[in-house]
């Protein structure tokens, strides 16, 4: 912040951004399937929107013209096929992140799709997925520019006994943005490759600070993506209660009181609000500084304010149900590994490194078996922050260390993203249900760009 360009771009709010949009205002998909059919296309290409007055339009690469791209919804047993077409200049694929399909159907960077080229993704939506997942391209080396030029879209599969079905629903993608001088798109600088690339503005559905109304005493349920390549969000809502009630692969088991929710890129939660205009506390979205990583210098920036919050009356909502699903722990593991996290700030073509190695699209690193318990501990000898994840199924988290010291993790959950604070480590289980070639990788997209990806071999 405080460069040279940043100082000649506007305000944020004298851009030309959708300000305070309704969050239902992300298009969906829409099926032309028929029940239990969720059938449709997605197209990625370049769409000029006009953000910068009297200057030319802004070049974004979108799905089917929209950023964020169109929400897709579907439910659990639905069988899903979606036409994709790759209108850029350079190979892309799209990702079904978080979602438990097969390893042919994941987009990963062995399947890419070349410019001017189609493939249909085709999977089924098993019982029990209900969550919120999103998409993404996944070529090797040019996931990070393609996702920050704005390829991004939420999946969100539903369940037909969900226990919170009677809550009102709002849905937030937080992205970064980054404009040069001219109002373009910013390629990512020496740091924003080293460090992740963070934007002068985080947006909101592709729009700047939404208005939320909400009631004293109304409870709402949201769903928040971090759909950014790099910044880790530290979330608050001073003066409202805050449940968390889901994590990146659906419900946890139990509702729990939260102050803070820390969301790393890739990152999902579900958390339920219930508006309590407290006096003397912002009644704010609002992101707190976070230092993601011990050598990373002073704290990022501000406290920034993501989402405004109205207050409309009041109104006694349902109760929240003290219980939400059970989640039973994976047994015993079959195996265990160390994967460990690690920087060569001395070499640039091999900075960022899995076990030592940077990834090789012809390695197999790891060799599992379908149906079997493994636990990994993700090992960090880096000095920054470093958020795992891997394709194909949900973790949970057992233990974590914090300053060297194990701590068991308080709950359990279904994840897919969990953020590695430098130094530490983070102790996970799961199991992979399908054969195939498994990513797994920093999610700070010039991270896994550079080489922080290694493969799994399940078979
Ligand atoms: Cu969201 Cu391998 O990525
Ligand atoms: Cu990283």
């Amino acid at each position: 912040h405080g460069t040279a360009s940043d100082a000649a771009l506007p305000a944020a709010d004298s851009l030309g951004l959708a300000r305070g949009l309704p969050l239902s205002s992300l298009s969906r998909l829409q099926n032309h399937g028929g029940a239990g059919h969720l059938v449709g296309q997605l197209a990625a290409a370049p769409v000029q929107l006009p953000l910068l007055p009297g200057k030319p339009a802004t070049t974004f690469w979108a799905y089917n013209g929209q950023i964020p791209g169109p929400a897709i919804v579907a439910w659990e047993g639905d069988e899903v096929r979606l036409q994709f077409t790759n209108q850029l200049s350079q190979p892309s694929t799209i990702h079904w992140h978080g979602m438990p399909v097969p390893a042919e159907q994941d987009g990963n960077p062995h399947d890419p799709v070349l410019p001017g080229q189609q493939r249909t993704y085709h999977f089924e939506l098993a019982a029990g997925s209900a969550a919120s997942y999103w998409y993404h391209p996944h070529p090797h080396g040019h996931t990070a520019q393609q996702a920050y030029m704005g390829l991004a879209g939420v999946f969100v599969v539903k369940s037909r006994h969900d226990p919170l079905a009677h809550l009102p629903e709002q849905w937030l993608v937080l992205s970064d943005l980054k404009l040069d001088a001219q109002g373009q798109i910013a390629a990512n600088s020496a740091a924003d490759q080293h460090d992740g690339r963070e934007g002068q503005f985080v947006l909101v559905n592709g729009g700047w600070q939404p208005v939320i109304a909400l009631a004293e005493g109304e409870r709402q349920r949201w769903r928040i993506w971090n759909a950014s390549s790099a910044r880790i969000l530290k979330l608050a809502l001073p003066a409202h209660e805050v449940d968390l009630v889901g994590t990146d692969g659906g419900l946890i088991a139990v509702p729990r009181r939260i102050d803070t929710l820390l969301l790393s890129p890739g990152e999902r939660a579900e958390i339920v609000i219930t508006g309590r205009f407290a006096a003397g506390k912002a009644s704010a979205l609002q992101a707190l500084p976070y230092q993601r990583g011990k050598a990373m210098g002073k704290e990022q920036g501000d406290i920034l304010t993501l989402a405004t919050i109205k207050r409309s009356g009041s109104k006694a909502t349902a109760e929240l149900p003290a219980t939400l699903r059970p989640i039973a722990a994976l047994g015993a593991p079959a195996v265990k590994r160390v994967v460990n996290f690690s920087e060569n700030m001395a070499d640039p073509s091999a900075m960022f490194l899995i076990n030592g190695k940077k990834f090789d699209m012809n390695r197999v690193d790891f060799s599992g078996k379908v149906g079997q318990v493994e636990e990994w501990d993700i090992v960090s000898q880096a000095h920054m922050d470093h958020p795992f994840h891997i394709h194909g199924t949900q973790f949970q988290v057992l233990a974590r260390t914090d300053d060297g010291v194990w701590q068991d993790e308080a709950f359990l959950a279904w994840r897919d993203v969990v953020n590695i604070p430098a130094g530490e480590t983070v102790r996970l289980r799961f199991v992979q249900q399908r054969p195939g070639l498994r990513m797994f990788h920093c999610h700070i997209l010039e991270h896994e760009d550079a080489g922080m990806m290694a493969t799994l071999d399940v078979r």
